[in-house]
């Protein structure tokens, strides 16, 4: 089978299909029997782009001008705060934090100002645990701290709650400067957060409309974070416009990447593998799989289908860790049920080498390791990894990044989004809401006392009366 090879990464597909170690892989006519399909989900992917209903894409150009005052800010507040603190929820938490993971030093928070390059430690509050949260608070200076308030909505709970305590903070402690320790991203138009921006004037971007948190990162989500971190965001997007570029204009499903990886994970999900599991083996990309995980759950776990007939369809993403979670969860991927088809994502050069020492001294069984490197051995479990699984007829494949800098990463963040918007069509779903989580959203409205919400919260209270419980039998 041939690689698909463009521009730095690389997609592996070999343990998806069929061949004398795994017959029960595709067959490559399989693969091509979607391609009508295909071909219409891109004409209608095109047509959605242009109509603005996948920004994602269509605004990676435009975002590229935003760019230059995103970096002029970055540059402009990095040296004067010792502390940047993004506070948001699902989209808005886990690519900024995905990015700062893959790109900068593992213990970048632990290292000193001049190895950050005087740029300030990075923290994300989504959670609101309120032990996480004073802890953190308590540790951090306020004079020495920008917040960054990300909501697209301006309107979500959880990241209204957290600004409204860390504003109240800054006010005691900075006085009539506390606003320029705020830096808000928010909806042009619309939300909460943005009349409260203007009045008290704090600092804003904008989070172009029509985007979902999930698929935001390239926008000043994520752009921001990243530019006051120290990370080259020009070459981000670079990654992400040749990736783009490359899937908007090939046409082909051996050709396209994105169409590739959606078609296999839509036989695959015909076949009954109902779990993707999203495997780096980079500790880099560790919290890439926690985006990718709400990417592909968000987008693609739907009740309903375009037609509005119940489909509830979606695989359920799983997160895992080369070579950690081979010492945990692999054992259930080779022997397990037979309902998961696994991504590796092997990084070919790592921007560090670590020699084993060689001790002649050794006991025979270790001394192999000698004269090795860390890298080797990386790459050696992971390869060992995927053997033992076509051993065990289980369907894998790869992403190989040749690098993980900024383009690579770029380039990544595109393909899954585009193969995640693929993927909707495949299962004709609208990949680009989220009524499930909305419902959630004004559940906790309602039980919190907004107004206008009394009587979802009076079904909910109904709902809750019977309640079946251990230990204790709780009566309302
Ligand atoms: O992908 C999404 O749309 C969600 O995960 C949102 O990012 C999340 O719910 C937070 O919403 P908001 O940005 O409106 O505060």
């Amino acid at each position: 089978m041939e690689n698909q090879v463009r521009a730095g990464i690389t997609i592996d597909y070999t343990g998806m299909m069929s061949s004398s170690q795994n017959p029960q892989g595709f067959e490559k006519e399989e693969l091509l029997e979607l391609q009508n399909v295909l071909d219409q989900a891109q004409v209608t992917l095109k047509t959605r782009r242009a109509a603005g209903e996948i920004d994602f894409s269509m605004l990676l150009t435009s975002v590229k001008t935003e760019l230059v005052e995103i970096i002029e800010y970055a540059n402009a507040v990095a040296p004067k705060f010792e502390n940047f603190v993004v506070l948001g929820i699902g989209g808005s938490a886990l690519g900024p934090l995905a990015v700062h993971q893959a790109l900068n030093h593992y213990y970048y928070n632990d290292l000193s100002p001049e190895k950050r390059g005087h740029r300030p430690r990075f923290y994300v509050l989504d959670n609101i645990d309120p032990v996480r949260f004073n802890e953190l608070l308590q540790m951090l200076d306020p004079l020495k701290t920008l917040f960054n308030v990300i909501s697209k909505s301006g309107n979500t709970s959880e990241t209204m709650a957290q600004f409204l305590i860390v504003r109240d903070t800054l006010r005691r402690v900075c006085g009539e400067h506390y606003a320029e320790h705020i830096v808000v991203t928010t909806d042009k138009e619309k939300g909460n957060l943005l009349p409260i921006a203007l009045k008290e004037g704090f600092r804003r971007f904008v989070i172009p409309a029509g985007i979902g948190g999930r698929f935001s990162e390239l926008t000043p989500v994520g752009l921001l974070a990243a530019a006051i971190c120290g990370i080259d965001v020009e070459k981000l997007m670079d990654g992400a416009l040749g990736m783009d570029q490359w899937i908007r204009e090939t046409q082909g499903v051996f050709s396209n990447p994105a169409q590739l990886r959606a078609a296999l994970a839509h036989l695959s999900w015909q076949k009954g593998k109902n779990i993707s599991v999203f495997m780096p083996y980079a500790d880099g990309l560790k919290t890439m799989a926690d985006w990718y995980a709400q990417l592909w759950a968000e987008s693609l776990g739907k009740r309903h289908d375009r037609h509005g007939r119940v489909v509830n369809v979606g695989q359920t993403p799983v997160k895992a860790l080369g070579v950690t979670d081979q010492h945990s969860q692999v054992q259930l991927y080779a022997e397990g049920p037979d309902d998961k088809v696994i991504t590796f994502v092997s990084v070919v050069k790592f921007k560090e080498t670590v020699e084993i020492p060689i001790d002649i001294d050794l006991p025979e069984d270790i001394q192999f390791l000698g004269g090795r490197t860390l890298e080797e051995l990386l790459a050696a479990e992971q390869k060992a990894t995927e053997y033992a699984l076509t051993l065990a007829g289980r369907q894998h494949q790869k992403i190989i990044l040749p690098i993980l800098d900024a383009y690579t990463v770029g380039q990544l963040l595109l393909l899954l989004e585009w193969e995640t918007a693929y993927m909707g069509e495949l299962l004709n779903i609208n990949a680009f809401d989220q009524p499930g989580v909305e419902e959630g959203k004004n559940g906790t409205y309602a039980l919190m006392g907004r107004k206008g919400y009394e009587a979802r919260k009076q079904d909910i209270e109904e709902y809750g009366k019977i309640r079946y419980s251990l230990g204790k039998v709780i009566t309302n």
